[in-house]
C-alpha cells in the first residue's frame, strides 16, 4: 500500500522508515482503523477509504492535530510526524477523552529520535482536554514558543524529503554492496545485468572518472570497491533502471568472485604484529598524546588510586529517514544533487573530485532532513548517484532501505579507556590518567578528530 500511496499517487506523507512495520512513519487510517501502509497489501484497501495525512488538514485550514503539534513543539525533523498525527487521529476518533497513559500506550510503536515523546503525548492532550473539560485547557497555557518555520509544512506532511522528490523521466539506482568483512575481488561480471530491459547503466570501480577514493580526513573509502572490500556493505557495484524492482533484479545478477582475508574485527587485534593490514602499511589510523601538568606527581599526592577501564558501545545514529539522493543535471550541465546532508559543502567536494568535475559543476541542493545527529555528516550515495545520472543523462534517485542504512554506513565509534584516577580523602581529583583505544571501523571517517575531542572531554 505504501508503493502505491507514495510512488503512484504521490502522497509522500506516509514515509517510508524502516519498510517492516516498526517505526510507524508510514501511518494512515483505512475504515476508521489505524494502519501501517508498509505491511499492507494495496489491495486489501481495495473499496475501503484510506486516510493520510494530505486529507487531514491544509495550509488554510489545519486539522485540530495538526495545530496542536506546532503548538507544543511536537515537531522537529518532521519525519515521525505524520505517523504520529495519524495515530493520534485513530485514537481520537475511537475514544472521547484518553488520559496520558492511553495516548502513550496508543502511540506506543511510532518512533521518534528527536522531539522526545512528552510533546507529542502534550499535544494530543491539548486536543483531547477541550472535549473533556468543555473548554481549552492544559497545557495550552505552558507554551506559546516561537514556532519554527517550517512545522506547518512538516505537519501537513507536505515537506518534501529527499526519497519524496521525483522527477520526470528520472531513473531509480541501487547497489550491490559487499556480504564479506574483507575479501580480495577476483572479478565482477556486470553482463547479465546490462542485459537486463529496463536497465540503462551498471558501473563499478572502473567507471569512476576521477579519484576513486573519499573521505573525511584521510581519503581512504572507495565510492565503489575496486580490488578489495574493508567491510560488508562496501559498494561493488551500481544500477540505474526504469524502476526500483528492475534494478533491484539487476543487482541480484551481477556476478562477483570474492577471495576472503582473514578479518579484522576488534582494534586490539587490528595492532597485533601479524594482523591483517586494512590500508597502507598499519591499521593505526591517528595516535597523540594530550597532556596537563604532571599525572605522575599527581596520583602521588592522591591518598586513593582508582584503575578501571570503560567501555563504550558502536551506536547507530538510528535517524528515521533513511539515505537518499536524487541527482541530475541542470539545464546548464551541472551535477545537482538533492540530498540530506549535514555537511553539503563536504559532499560537493567528494563528487566533484570523484568524478573529475571542477567544484563548480557539481551542486548541492540540501533537503529537509529526517533526523542525522551527526551520521549525515559523512558521504553515503552521492558521488554513486551523480556517476549514474552522467552515464546515463537522465535524473537518478537512490534511496537506501532500512537495512542498507544500517549496514553500510558510519557508526559512533566505540572506545575503550583504562583510567588511573587519584582522589583525595575529601574528594579532591589530583590526577587522571587515560589510555583511550578507539575503533574507526573500516575506513578512516571522522576518527582522528573525535578522538581528540573524547581526549580533551574525558
Ligand atoms: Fe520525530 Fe524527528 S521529529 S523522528
Amino acid at each position: 500500500m505504501l508503493e502505491v500511496l507514495r510512488d503512484e499517487l504521490g502522497l509522500t506523507g506516509a514515509k517510508r522508515g524502516c519498510e517492516d512495520g516498526t517505526c510507524d512513519t508510514c501511518t494512515v487510517i483505512v475504515n476508521g482503523a489505524m494502519a501501517r501502509a508498509c505491511r499492507g497489501p494495496h489491495d486489501r484497501a481495495d473499496g475501503k477509504e484510506v486516510l493520510t495525512i494530505e486529507g487531514m488538514g491544509s495550509a488554510d485550514k489545519l486539522h485540530p492535530l495538526q495545530e496542536a503539534f506546532i503548538e507544543v513543539d511536537a515537531v522537529q525533523c518532521g519525519f515521525c510526524t505524520p505517523g504520529m498525527i495519524m495515530a493520534s487521529k485513530a485514537l481520537l476518533d475511537r475514544r472521547d477523552s484518553p488520559d496520558r497513559e492511553q495516548i502513550a500506550r496508543a502511540l506506543g510503536s511510532n518512533l521518534c529520535r528527536c522531539t522526545g515523546y512528552a510533546g507529542v503525548l502534550d499535544a494530543v492532550q491539548l486536543v483531547s482536554a477541550p472535549k473533556k473539560n468543555g473548554e481549552a485547557s492544559g497545557p495550552t497555557a505552558q507554551w506559546g514558543a516561537q514556532q519554527r518555520a517550517d512545522a506547518q509544512d512538516k505537519a501537513l506532511g507536505i515537506s518534501q524529503y529527499a526519497a519524496d522528490l521525483t522527477m520526470p523521466n528520472m531513473l531509480h539506482g541501487a547497489f550491490l554492496r559487499s556480504p564479506h568483512a574483507h575479501a580480495d575481488i577476483v572479478s565482477i561480471d556486470v553482463s547479465e545485468a546490462e542485459a537486463l530491459p529496463g536497465v540503462l547503466a551498471v558501473v563499478t570501480s572502473k567507471g569512476v572518472p576521477g579519484l576513486n577514493r573519499f573521505g573525511r580526513v584521510v581519503k581512504d573509502q572507495p565510492v565503489l570497491a575496486d580490488d578489495r572490500v574493508r567491510q560488508i556493505g562496501d559498494a561493488v557495484a551500481a544500477v540505474a533502471a526504469e524502476s526500483p524492482e528492475i534494478a533491484a533484479e539487476a543487482v541480484s545478477l551481477i556476478r562477483v568472485d570474492y577471495r576472503t582475508r582473514p578479518e579484522v574485527l576488534d582494534p586490539a587485534d587490528a595492532l597485533k604484529e601479524d594482523a591483517p593490514i586494512l590500508h597502507g602499511e598499519t591499521n593505526l589510523l591517528a595516535e597523540k598524546e594530550i597532556k596537563w601538568g604532571d599525572v605522575e606527581e599527581g596520583l602521588a599526592q592522591a591518598d586513593f588510586v582508582f584503575e578501571e577501564t570503560y567501555t563504550t558501545p558502536w551506536c547507530e545514529h538510528g535517524y528515521l529517514e533513511p539515505e537518499a539522493a536524487p541527482a541530475f543535471l541542470d539545464d546548464d550541465g551541472v551535477v545537482t544533487i538533492r540530498t540530506a546532508t549535514q555537511h553539503s559543502f563536504l559532499h560537493r567536494a567528494a563528487v566533484a573530485e570523484t568524478m573529475d568535475l571542477p567544484v563548480e559543476r557539481v551542486r548541492i541542493i540540501p533537503t529537509v532532513i529526517g533526523g542525522a545527529f551527526g551520521g549525515k555528516t559523512d558521504v553515503s550515495c552521492q558521488p554513486v548517484a551523480a556517476l549514474l545520472a552522467m552515464k546515463t543523462g537522465r535524473p537518478v534517485k537512490i534511496v537506501y532501505g532500512r537495512e542498507e542504512s544500517l549496514t553500510s554506513t558510519t557508526k559512533r565509534h566505540p572506545i575503550e579507556i583504562r583510567c588511573r584516577t587519584g582522589v583525595t580523602k575529601d574528594g579532591k581529583l589530583t590526577a587522571l590518567h587515560a589510555e583511550m583505544l578507539a575503533d574507526t571501523g573500516a575506513y578512516a571517517s571522522a576518527g582522528p578528530g573525535l578522538y581528540i575531542r573524547a581526549g580533551v572531554s574525558i
